[in-house]
């Protein structure tokens, strides 16, 4: 009988190596037959750590569980189900999971990341499998079909990329995933690889297999420590099971892949950054083109896909691009996991169709703030994203819909603030945040964030504010318009937004006479 004790940094973060080892400590006290394993999270945060048994009725989840209830829980009955005060039943059917649609996330904080026999248990390698049988053109095929694009934050086709990859002609090709996942507010790359590393090395087989490249790179986050062990040890287990190196399968394909980790600088999750760094080179923007599809790492033509991406092709492949390309709306296709996070009640991952709109995600999923006080403000697509007002809150998520207000899905992390935020703040802290990860290759970015905060900081002191505030929009425009990557480029959608919707807090302060 299995317990399970999620290894998620969500989870450890909140004490669960203590958990476990406590409960491993009473099943040895107890003479119980009964085994740990450690899961990945399901993505509830308020819950976490969250322990599952499993019944013969199925399973039960407890949480969120502290070492100090551990006895308790065994005294009721753990084993059975039993009931207890920190009961929560089946997890599937805690509202917050049984709402969504899971496909990418469809076997996390179910199977212990680490068995390939739970993996496949579970629907995994049926795609790789599929994959196999089918001439590479037919697997780019699929992937276009089915609409996927760039979960990044660019949402460009991920088919269109493979195609251009795939009809580049070269010795040596590359995949490289790009799990350098620095947006605020985003942990949906560090949960599928601390709960199911093999989906992220069956994407990256399948990306190879389809545009001729033999050998992937994951670049991963040093603030990542969990997700390096975890994601090098399933590597371990694939090459040593036959899923990676020579005959993938027992087919005659080549495919291998290693971990490489990042040194904190969050310019390096752009992708010609990254290449850079996967080089050992400074993290520096290159110019495009060239593409890295054409010429990438080791000038070489290289697939770089986000995580999320690569790890959506395996369902992609076991069903269909059509079966994927039926959720969703417009052009935005499939699913999207959606992070919520910042001030809200129930924080946490929530992989669903695109097109709930941001009302019903902060309000009816989140359950509004964490401090019971208004919902101020919402900024979706990390720190460079677009801080959205309660009146936008109709704003379905959709690449285009996003974009058509001001806004960028990003990653599709999701920051909630209350009234008392101050957007002033906020937009200074957006220059300051560009200022200090600027490479400093272009001048609208390096010296413009640095001249930003200054202006933002006259317009707090009174100085002028009709000039100065003239002056952040115009220098806006010129980092918009002029920087060569998004860090710079994208810095003025938190700024304008914040000054657009919420001009009284750019207004000089006046102090209370003492
Ligand atoms: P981009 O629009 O320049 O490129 C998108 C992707 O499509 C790139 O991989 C590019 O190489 C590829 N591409 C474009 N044309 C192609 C073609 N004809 N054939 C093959 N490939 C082609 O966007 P960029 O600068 O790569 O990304 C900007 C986005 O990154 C923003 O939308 C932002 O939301 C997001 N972002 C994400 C962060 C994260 O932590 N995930 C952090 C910061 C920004
Ligand atoms: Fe570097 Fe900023 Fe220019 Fe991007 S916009 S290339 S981070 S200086």
């Amino acid at each position: 009988q299995r317990i399970y004790v999620p290894r998620d940094s969500f989870a450890l973060a909140l004490g669960a190596d203590k958990i476990a080892a406590v409960i491993q400590n009473e099943i040895a006290a107890r003479g119980l037959d009964a085994l740990v394993v450690r899961n990945g999270s399901r993505g509830m945060a308020w819950l976490e750590p969250m322990v599952e048994v499993e019944t013969a009725g199925g399973r039960i989840a407890y949480g969120p569980v502290t070492p100090a209830d551990v006895a308790s829980l065994f005294a009721a009955g753990l084993l059975e189900g039993g009931d207890h005060p920190l009961s929560l039943g089946d997890p599937e059917q805690i509202p917050f999971l049984k709402r969504q649609q899971r496909l990418t996330f469809a076997r996390c904080g179910i199977i212990d990341p680490l068995s390939l026999e739970d993996y496949e248990a579970h629907g995994g390698l049926a795609g790789l499998r599929n994959a196999l049988a089918m001439p590479p053109l037919e697997i780019v095929k699929q992937v276009t079909e089915s609409g996927l694009r760039g979960r990044g934050g660019a949402g460009f086709p991920t088919g269109i990329k493979w195609q251009t990859v795939h009809d580049a002609k070269a010795t040596q090709k590359y995949i490289v995933c790009n799990a350098d996942e620095g947006d605020s507010g985003t942990f949906a790359d560090r949960m599928i690889m601390e709960g199911d590393p093999f989906v992220l090395i069956e994407g990256m087989i399948i990306a190879g297999i389809a545009t001729g490249a033999t050998h992937g790179y994951v670049y991963i986050r040093s603030e990542y420590p969990e997700a390096i062990k975890v994601m090098e040890e399933a590597i371990g287990i694939a090459r040593h099971a036959g899923l990676l190196g020579w005959n993938v399968l027992g087919s005659p394909n080549l495919f291998d892949m290693e971990v490489r980790v990042g040194a904190g600088a969050y310019v390096c999750g752009e992708e010609t950054a990254l290449l850079n760094s996967l080089e050992g080179k400074r993290g520096v923007v290159r110019a495009k083109p060239p593409l890295p599809a054409i010429e990438g790492l080791f000038g070489k033509p290289t697939v770089i896909n986000n995580l999320i991406s690569l790890a959506s092709v395996p369902i992609i492949l076991d069903k269909g691009g059509a079966y994927y390309r039926d959720f969703g709306m417009g052009r935005s296709r499939g699913t999207i996991p959606i992070q919520i996070a910042g001030n809200v009640r129930y924080g946490g991952l929530f992989e669903a169709a695109f097109g709930l709109t941001l009302g019903e995600i902060v309000n009816d999923i989140g359950g509004g703030t964490a401090t019971g006080r208004p919902i101020k403000a919402v900024q979706v697509g990390g720190p460079l994203g677009a801080y959205f007002p309660e009146k936008l809150f109709d704003t379905q998520f959709d690449y285009e819909a996003f974009t058509a207000v001001g806004g960028l899905i990003g990653h599709a992390g999701i920051v909630v603030f209350d009234d008392t935020a101050d957007m002033l703040h906020m937009a200074r802290f957006a220059m300051e945040f560009c200022a200090i990860e600027s490479c400093g290759k272009c001048t609208p970015c390096r010296i413009g964030s640095t001249r930003g905060v200054e202006v933002l900081d006259k317009v707090r002191a009174g100085i002028e504010p009709e000039r100065n505030l003239a002056l952040v929009t115009d220098l806006c425009n010129t980092m918009k318009f002029g920087s060569l990557c998004a860090l710079g480029g994208f810095t003025p959608y938190p700024v304008m937004s914040a000054l657009t919707h919420f001009p009284d807090d750019f207004r000089p302060q006046v102090l209370p006479v003492a």
